[in-house]
């Protein structure tokens, strides 16, 4: 059977995250999908740097369109981030009846009913497992493991920008300013990190996590956003003597008049597993009736990161596109390889 093709828009942080794991981990890949996934074209800007990265096997184009129109590609990853031209990509990927992957939240948050309608009608896929808390597999676990539950509520901190600052301010008593930059010199902070530090960002992802976890329309709009830029260090300073410390909270809520959705900074109690989330690192709880409270840690931002949900979604695409054509494969696909004693 032939491989999965794949056409990368964009090989920034996350596309070139997306091909080194592909293709270190592409035996694993390949067994656990039950398929290989190549990655046949991508669509770069600067056509050398994409080249040092993607070697002579891969096609490497300027022209996105050229991706989404070319018929040998099953499978769009879009990861050039923004609304605008990403959305009329990935719209024209699905109306050539190819399957997306996305990271971008932004796009989904603001987008998605038209994007996932348009989705619905040509019968193809739109995953977004990296759009949220990235290396945490939230989507799946609202989708899969807890998709006998009745949520009732998602909380979490899910924008490693503010949560590293909140650290750095609370750890190392830096200001503001300093602890932004540091964070946007490790590839944190989006492009214009306002989205990070008002709140929007998280709301973006909160408003995925609450449609997929009550079924939802997607409605950024109606989300309450506040971020954390009125924080001075002496509200941190407080927070910590009374016992508490300050974060910023996605919260989607099942409440008697429809499902509450809001960002804003949040005192938690610091004995609480939550409260001890530093740095840029991302935890989702989620309460649900039949599994009661579950909790999911893990980094926030990250090229590798962003990758490993990327990959989990080609993954599930690629079983899924298998099983509809050809056979469908085993829950679980052993590998020959001998059981190692244990010494004792
Ligand atoms: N700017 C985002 C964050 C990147 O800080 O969480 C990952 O979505």
């Amino acid at each position: 059977m032939r491989p999965i093709h794949v056409g990368l828009l964009g090989i920034g942080v996350v596309g070139s995250g997306t091909f080194n794991v592909l293709k270190r981990n592409q035996d694993d890949i390949c067994g656990r999908a039950g398929r290989g996934i190549e990655i046949v074209m991508v669509a770069a800007r600067d056509i050398a740097r994409a080249r040092g990265i993607v070697g002579e096997q891969v096609e490497v184009v300027n022209d996105p369109w050229q991706v989404v129109d070319d018929p040998r590609i099953d499978v769009v990853v879009e990861v050039i981030g923004g609304c605008t031209l990403a959305k009329e990509l990935v719209l024209r990927a699905i109306a050539n009846g190819k399957h997306v992957v996305t990271a971008n939240k932004a796009l989904l948050a603001e987008h998605g009913m038209e994007i996932f309608a348009a989705a619905r009608a040509r019968s193809v896929v739109v995953a977004f497992e990296g759009a949220v808390a990235v290396s945490i597999p939230i989507i799946k676990a609202l989708r899969e493991g807890l998709s006998g539950n009745r949520i009732e509520w998602v909380a979490g901190i899910i924008n490693g920008t503010t949560n590293f600052i909140l650290s750095g301010m609370r750890d190392k008593g830096l200001p503001f300013d300093a602890v932004l930059k540091e964070a946007q010199r490790l590839g944190y902070a989006e492009a214009d990190p306002a989205f990070d530090i008002e709140g929007v960002d998280a709301a973006h992802k909160a408003t995925l996590l609450a449609s997929v976890a009550f079924g939802i329309p997607v409605q950024f709009d109606k989300a309450h956003v506040e971020g954390i830029t009125r924080l001075e260090a002496v509200d941190i300073a407080i927070a910590e003597r009374l016992g508490y410390r300050i974060k910023l909270l996605g919260i989607a809520k099942r409440t008697a008049d429809g499902i509450e959705l809001r960002v804003h900074p949040a005192l938690v109690p610091a004995r609480c597993l939550i409260a001890n989330v530093e740095g840029s690192m991302n935890a989702v709880m989620v309460k649900s009736d039949a599994a009661g409270v579950t909790m999911y840690y893990g980094a926030g931002a990250g090229s590798e990161q962003t990758a490993s949900a990327v990959i989990a979604d080609l993954i599930d695409i690629t079983r899924l596109a298998t099983a509809e054509h050809e056979h469908r494969v085993p829950y679980l696909a052993f590998q020959p390889q001998a059981m190692v004693q244990t010494p004792v």
